[in-house]
């Protein structure tokens, strides 16, 4: 009975098919999916739009190839997709439509204030008005499923947010047509930090240019050792979480984050260790964590038919829903 009222809960999230997916989109995002996923009615995007918001870092054969992986990998991480619903958000044309009226009840005030917008224009010469407006995109993506959860890392907290503000918005100016969503936040390895550098999270686009920084879904073996190898570490002797210092603290964080092990069983585990074990260890769960991920991807990119219906079917599922919630938000503004 339980599981009949948790199914009609609704999740939904996604992915930006940009830059080098890795760990801590595995850890903070995709492995919440998965473990979840017969428990709930599932919606997962690869949001290509968001990935436009910085035309500078795109290249179109680029992004058709990576919209690609990042679907494959979806399916190759353990997404069903008899369970859950995966497609591409540029082919459900009510994001683009719902993001508009969204965008026309969104204060500046609030877009200004984005931690995100702030660091990521701080580094342009030029910065797109998509990119500003970027969280109205989202917003509109949780919002036209009536999505109850969002599975996400802890940096996308205040989209969260501010996505319940938009939709409160709506509501209250033009009557209730949207639910208000919750984040769902794993406790440990919701912000994974650079292997390189462990003040700042692991990031994708980092990723990309520099092999040191981040464990990639799709790395060899090798590439993994030798990343983890070269991680951050310092002249102690510490493998306690809270007295840890950032780079041994990471590196515990994904050990116990991957292998589901209470904090105190991998403390004592690594206690008086030194920390080429700590690495040794955590080569070898990763390896073994990614090794059949690695092996179900290359099946499924040589199928290319069946990558393609599985969108396909996504976004026809998707469609139906999206199209009725759009219907709604127009027809309460009077422009339908
Ligand atoms: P994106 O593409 O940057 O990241 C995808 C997911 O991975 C999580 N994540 C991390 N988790 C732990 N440690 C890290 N170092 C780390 N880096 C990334 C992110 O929190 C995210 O869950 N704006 C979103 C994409 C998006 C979206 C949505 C998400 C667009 N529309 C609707 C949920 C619902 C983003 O840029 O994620």
């Amino acid at each position: 009975m339980e599981t009949d009222n948790a199914r009609q809960k609704r999740v939904f999230s996604g992915i930006q098919p940009t830059g080098k997916l890795h760990i801590g989109n595995y850890l903070g995002a995709i492995s919440v999916w998965v473990k979840n996923q017969s428990k709930y009615d599932n919606f997962f995007c690869i949001v290509d739009l968001h990935s436009l918001t910085i035309p500078e870092n795109i290249e179109p054969d680029y992004l058709r190839g990576k919209i690609r992986e990042v679907a494959a990998l979806y399916l190759a991480c353990g997404l069903d997709p008899e369970e859950s619903t995966i497609f591409v958000q540029s082919r459900v044309t009510q994001h683009a439509e719902l993001t508009w009226l969204l965008s026309c009840v969104t204060p500046m005030g609030w877009l200004e204030r984005m931690t995100q917008y702030k660091s990521k224009s701080s580094q342009l010469e030029t910065v797109g008005t998509g990119l500003f407006v970027y969280p109205a995109l989202m917003a509109a993506d949780i919002l036209l499923y009536q999505t109850d959860l969002v599975p996400v890392g802890e940096d996308q907290k205040q989209h969260i947010e501010i996505t319940r503000n938009i939709a409160g918005r709506f509501n209250h100016l033009f009557g209730e047509v949207f639910k208000l969503p919750e984040a769902m936040i794993r406790e440990s390895g919701a912000r994974i930090m650079g292997m390189d550098n462990p003040d700042n999270k692991m990031s994708k686009s980092l990723g990309e240019k520099k092999a040191e920084h981040s464990i990639g879904l799709l790395d060899s073996p090798e590439e993994i050792r030798e990343t983890i190898m070269g991680a951050t570490t310092d002249s102690q002797k510490e493998t306690r979480f809270a007295e840890a210092s950032p780079g041994i603290r990471n590196m515990l964080v994904i050990y116990q984050a991957l292998t589901d092990k209470p904090r105190k069983e991998v403390e004592e585990f690594f206690a008086g260790k030194n920390y080429s074990f700590l690495k040794k260890e955590l080569t070898e769960v990763v390896v073994e964590t990614l090794r059949p991920i690695q092996m179900r991807y290359k099946k499924i990119v040589a199928d290319e038919s069946y990558l393609e219906d599985v969108l396909q079917q996504g976004r026809k599922r998707a469609e139906a829903i999206a199209g009725e919630t759009l219907e709604q938000a127009q027809k309460m503004m009077g422009i339908r």
